[in-house]
């Protein structure tokens, strides 16, 4: 009898493929792809999501796909590692554009045709770069450059870029800067929390027909401490434990199925080489991306979303510790973790600068979308926008001249961020 017969599911529940069957729509992954859609929608041009190997990201690209695919002409490059005419020609077989020996300058020429003919008809083009962290930096360049075949009253070809934290490094790099400078949309996806993990596994044990396997709490607890919340240690460990609880007869998985996995993933589990073959499937990929991830881990995390005005798009980049990290929901769940700061610089600050969760003050913007003034007023200039649900914790109040209130919420920008009390819900 094999696994899925004892436990009666129909499906592997943690198979390791970005499959949309699957999505689980955390926050996190929820606010990304509003903002994206929200950036092909509004024509917004260059968006850029950031996140650590494992959390999602092209699991929402090909949800985004999904979405769009009636509506847009997508090219999609999963293997970023071209040189400029390489990845020219990528995108224009994907745009169904013939090549047929077409040189440098002709591909061009095609490429703007189909802009034009496209505006006209509303459909939007889009770019979308996968695992974008390893395209050469001429080729970026060349993106740069395509962007620039726009008319003067809209941009019509949509870019999207998603990559791991060295993305963002490289897009800092000097030579870089003006393409960095154009990207209007940004956001760090961050790992699940301990309570969404616990929900994640259960969603998933659903989809693949739930059967009679159960997950204890304990067992949950300890899949959240080793994987940090990133859903692909996630379904490796449980998986694993899974496994665990099959070959040991047992109906449910406990918390010593979970160490087994963890011991066995992280290869300290002196395992008889016949207790490994049930998960030699998995085998030393696993091994290898478990102590990635941790190492990982500890550089980088926390989620944010920036429209950058020209004020504060590359002052985003440049926070600093001595403005405490942007809190979110999920801080009191992070307070013993080092909490990454959002603006991408992949700096930590030091734990001592953040809030002590049990005095702070939390706000959820209730609106669609909501603009962050500079100053608590609402004449005073836009410098950040965030959307419906993202949580920020409160710096200060102020009450305005017309008895308005307002709140300044840590961000990852170096201009104060005040928000009104007319977008956000307030919770202690
Ligand atoms: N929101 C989600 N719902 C369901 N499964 C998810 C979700 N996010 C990630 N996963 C699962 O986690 C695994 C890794 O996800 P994905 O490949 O999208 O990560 P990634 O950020 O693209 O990683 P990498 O940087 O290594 O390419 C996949 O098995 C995917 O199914
Ligand atoms: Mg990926």
């Amino acid at each position: 009898m094999d696994y899925l017969t004892f436990f009666k599911l129909d499906d592997d529940p943690f198979r390791l493929t970005p499959d949309p069957e699957y999505f689980f729509p955390s926050q996190e992954h929820n606010e990304i792809l509003n903002s994206l859609n929200y950036a092909i929608e509004q024509k917004e041009g260059f968006s850029l999501v950031i996140g650590q190997p494992g959390t999602g990201k092209t699991t929402i690209l090909r949800i985004l796909i999904d979405h769009w695919k009636d509506r847009a002409e997508i090219a999609l490059v999963m293997t970023p590692r071209l040189q400029p005419e390489e990845f020219l020609q990528a995108v224009l077989e994907d745009l169904n554009i013939k090549l047929g020996g077409r040189s440098k300058n002709e591909m061009l020429k095609a490429f703007r045709d189909i802009l034009i003919t496209h505006a006209a008809t509303g459909k939007r083009i889009m770019i979308v770069v996968d695992e974008a962290q390893n395209m050469p930096d001429e080729t970026i360049e060349e993106l740069r450059l395509l962007s620039n075949l726009e008319t003067e009253k809209e941009k019509l070809l949509q870019i999207i870029l998603m990559g791991q934290p060295e993305l963002q490094k490289k897009l800092n790099a000097a030579h870089l800067k003006q393409l960095d400078q154009r990207i209007t949309i940004r956001a760090v996806l961050r790992p699940l929390t301990r309570s969404e993990t616990s929900d994640y596994i259960n969603f998933r044990l659903i989809k693949a027909g739930k059967g009679t396997i159960v997950f204890d709490e304990e067992s949950r607890k300890k899949i959240y401490d080793m994987s940090k919340g990133i859903p692909r240690v996630i379904n490796l460990v449980a998986s694993r434990a899974l496994m665990a609880a099959f070959v040991s007869g047992s109906a449910s998985v406990s918390r010593d199925h979970v160490k087994y996995a963890i011991e066995h993933l992280a290869g300290e589990h002196n395992v008889p080489w016949r207790r490994y073959v049930p998960f030699v499937r998995y085998g030393i990929a696993a091994v290898i991306v478990a102590v990635a991830v941790i190492v990982g881990l500890y550089r980088f995390s926390g989620t944010t979303f920036s429209k950058n005005t020209p004020a504060a798009g590359p002052q985003a980049r440049s926070v600093q510790a001595k403005e405490p990290a942007t809190a979110s929901g999920h801080l009191q769940e992070k307070a013993g973790a080092p909490v990454g700061v959002p603006g991408l610089s992949g700096n930590m600050p030091p734990e001592a600068a953040l809030p002590k969760p049990d005095t702070v003050r939390y706000v959820t913007i209730s609106a669609g979308s909501a603009n962050m003034r500079g100053a608590p007023s609402v004449t005073s200039a836009k410098v950040a926008w965030a959307t419906k649900g993202a949580t920020f914790a409160v710096l200060e109040s102020k009450t305005d001249s017309t008895g308005r209130t307002w709140y300044r919420v840590q961000y990852p920008s170096e201009k104060p961020c005040w928000i009104s009390e007319k977008l956000v819900t307030e919770k202690q």
